[in-house]
């Protein structure tokens, strides 16, 4: 018998299951900043990050209100809407790149809150990619039959790593989080394909230098402002717009699905001008792209799991139509899943 034969006849490996999403959730910080509170923090004005951006203004967690809170609350809804008890939860992903503190992993702080004493739990960082990441990882444990119900939370407090002094990025970011529940599916629905990938070698185009095993927390790295998020703006722009089409042109080949076999589209909320050019370059109007940037800016992870909530309540797809979620970040990472609603 050879290896793979061997692994075929294999009793402990099932066959592999659909994995869908059974319910979602989303939670925004009730403060609003607005890009006029920002003419009065730094040199910029409501013209030009509109006019750069589509950003007009961004939710703020309060001080007390960690990115773990942010995260349990959009995890509740997710599970509400699913129909799931949080005890029946078997494990939380938590995408981000604020957690609460370097560890433990907010994942577990998230379990804590919302009482999921079953789940196991871990971080996961991939930046804006975090929540395509998420649900790829999550959907393998589905697909194996390791476990029945995984908890996808994206959540981000940017606004504590956000430098208030530097024009170029604290216009551009939120905080926020969404969530989602994996559960096998019984049908072809569910995840269809995702394609993910990274290019180390862009690494320093969007980084929080200090705090790590590189540069320790010490007084020169918090006076040299190493604590806070730096971006080549500019050249992530280039990046991201390429990036991106080509993972949602890969994943809709992978997928079997052409641009208009898809009902929406729910990109990473970076910039409206770099969806503008996804949309260019796929080949799908701008009116099936999901856009919520203008009311909450980047969210990094959060900005996709968010978008998916939002979009699902009003009503923008039905059970049945296809669906294709794009992202890019630090890393450089980015990715892109087609499914099935
Ligand atoms: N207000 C006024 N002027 C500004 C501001 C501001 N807030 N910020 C920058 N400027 C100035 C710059 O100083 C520059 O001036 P100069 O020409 O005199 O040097 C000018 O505006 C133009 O700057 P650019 O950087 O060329 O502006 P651009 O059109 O590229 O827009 C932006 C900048 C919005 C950052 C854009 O490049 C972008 O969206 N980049 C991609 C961001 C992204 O996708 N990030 C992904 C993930 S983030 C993550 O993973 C956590």
């Amino acid at each position: 018998m050879s290896a793979s034969e061997a692994k075929t006849a294999n009793p402990f490996i099932p066959s592999l299951n659909n994995a869908v999403i059974a319910g979602t959730g989303s939670h925004l910080p009730s403060r609003v900043l607005s890009n006029a509170d920002l003419e009065k923090m730094v040199e910029t004005s409501d013209e030009w990050i509109t006019s750069r951006t589509g950003i007009k203004e961004r939710r703020i967690a309060a001080a007390d209100e960690y990115t773990s809170h942010l995260g349990a609350a959009a995890a509740l809804k997710a599970l509400t809407e699913a129909g799931v008890k949080a005890e029946d939860v078997d494990l939380i992903i938590c995408a981000t790149i604020t957690p609460d503190m370097p560890f433990p992993n907010t994942a577990s702080l998230i379990q804590e809150k919302i009482g999921a004493r079953r789940a196991a739990c871990f971080d996961l960082e991939a930046a804006c990619t975090g929540f395509l990441y998420g649900l790829e990882v999550g959907r393998q444990f589905i697909a194996t039959g390791a476990h029945q119900t995984v908890l996808v939370v994206a959540a981000e407090k940017i606004s504590a790593i956000t430098d208030w002094k530097d024009r170029n990025t604290c216009v551009l970011f939120g905080d926020g989080a969404g969530a989602a529940v994996l559960r096998p599916s019984a049908t072809a629905r569910g995840i269809i394909r995702s394609c993910l990938g990274s290019n180390g070698a862009l690494a320093h185009l969007i980084s929080m230098p200090g705090g790590g095993s590189q540069h320790p927390a010490s007084l020169e790295t918090v006076n040299n402002r190493e604590h806070f998020l730096k971006m080549q703006g500019r050249e992530v722009y280039k990046h991201a717009v390429l990036g991106m089409s080509q993972a949602a042109l890969h994943t809709l080949q992978l997928s079997g699905l052409k641009a208009e076999d898809i009902t929406c589209i729910l990109p990473h909320q970076a910039n409206v001008r770099i969806i503008e050019g996804v949309a260019d370059r796929i080949g799908v109007p701008l009116e099936k792209f999901y856009l919520n940037l203008h009311r909450y800016g980047n969210m990094s992870a959060a900005s996709v799991a968010i978008a998916m909530d939002e979009a699902a309540r009003e009503g923008r797809f039905k059970r049945g139509d296809f669906l294709l979620m794009v992202a890019f970040g630090a890393g450089l990472t980015w990715g892109a899943t087609a499914l099935q609603w």
